[in-house]
């Protein structure tokens, strides 16, 4: 734990990354920056554990003496409203009453960006640092740096092409699952029908991506009447889908499946298609299989529009904070923790695999 001394942003100025303005999902939060009076202490040692499932919190802070724990989240970015409600669960879960000062920085989705506030947070001596990985690979050095450093790094909501021992834990949802839960619908689905795709992919390299299409893929490959005719990235963000679903429409005339990895991709297409009248959803030519069921994805798949979304639960910060209560408390943790997460259908479907939306289960949601 830390006494702090809250020296503003010129910490973090030769990192800060770029503060963007539009809508909900595209707008930064703010930056907070500390600086550390304490060496960080040695994380307890580590065992290989079996996947743990997700538990409730626990309730006591961890700061019993009064002091703040210190906590670095060095965050993608602000590309969706799924990071949106990811950022807020973290900044809602350390907060100073809970007993913490959290370092919070949006990193834009750059990955030297990411790199340079971990090691600003190493500088920093913070207790903990918290990593949702941009992209998976290019993690050894500066992970071995925190390791050299005896601080605990806590990978979370993405994955990271690293060797396990140089990270203390990691949790979050499972991206290939997620991808097969989709095609394993779509199957359902369509029941023998041909299917003609298009996928609308997430950001290049990160595992959320790389997740989601090797699931789906896995599903494709035992549907020997399924084609996927194209697959790019949209960038999970609502301008990319839109753009990339243009490009698509000028490319391919007949296609029956838009798969978007994410609700505001899956926004974007549908901009495109209403723009190009081309319909979709239940009643319509395209079905559209979404993943995040965000409060507005399942609005849409509550409306028909989305038939299929696949949720990944942004609310992952409790299961951060368990880890970090139990280090503090001289504990071991488990390497791997799943956040569990489920998928729902529009209203009408019934299927093994998703839940039929309701304005029950909408209004249900804590997201
Ligand atoms: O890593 C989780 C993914 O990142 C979400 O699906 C997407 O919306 C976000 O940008």
């Amino acid at each position: 734990m830390l006494g702090l001394l809250n020296v503003g942003s010129v910490a973090f100025s030769t990192y800060l990354p770029l503060i963007l303005c539009g809508n909900a999902a595209e707008e930064a939060p703010a930056s907070t920056t500390e600086e550390a009076e304490a060496p960080a202490e040695e994380a307890p040692a580590e065992e290989e554990a079996p996947a743990e499932e997700a538990e409730a919190p626990a309730e006591e802070a961890p700061a019993a003496d009064g002091e703040l724990v210190s906590v670095g989240f060095a965050q993608v970015g602000h590309e969706s409203d799924w990071r949106a409600a990811n950022t807020k669960n973290y900044q809602d879960t350390f907060s100073a009453e809970n007993g913490y000062e959290l370092s919070f920085v949006d990193c834009d989705n750059d990955h030297a960006v990411q790199i340079e506030t971990v090691r600003g947070f190493i500088e920093q001596e913070l207790d903990y640092i918290c990593i949702a990985p941009i992209q998976s690979a290019g993690w050894d050095t500066v992970l071995q740096e925190a390791q050299d450093a005896g601080i605990p790094v806590l990978i979370v909501d993405r994955a990271v092409d690293a060797a396990d021992t140089l990270y203390t834990t990691a949790l979050g949802c499972d991206m290939v699952a997620e991808g097969e839960a989709a095609g394993n619908w779509l199957a359902e689905y369509l029941d023998g029908k041909d299917a003609n795709i298009l996928v609308i992919e997430g950001s290049v390299g990160a595992s959320a991506t790389l997740g989601r299409t090797e699931g789906f893929n896995n599903i494709v490959a035992q549907n020997s009447n399924w084609k996927v005719l194209d697959s790019q990235s949209g960038d999970f963000t609502q301008a990319g889908g839109q753009e990339v679903m243009e490009s698509f429409i000028k490319s391919y005339s007949d296609f029956n499946v838009v798969v978007c990895q994410n609700d505001n991709e899956a926004y974007g297409a549908m901009d495109a298609m209403d723009a190009a009248g081309i319909t979709y959803g239940v009643d319509g030519d395209v079905t559209i299989i979404s993943f995040d069921a965000t409060h507005d994805g399942l609005q849409y798949t509550l409306d028909g529009k989305i038939t299929c979304n696949v949720e990944c639960n942004p609310l992952q910060a409790g299961f951060a904070e368990e880890v970090i209560k139990k280090l503090e408390a001289g504990e071991t943790v488990d390497k791997w923790t799943l956040v569990k997460d489920e998928a729902f259908v529009a209203p009408g479907i019934e299927s093994q695999y998703a839940v039929t939306m309701s304005q029950e289960v909408l209004d249900g949601r804590a997201y």
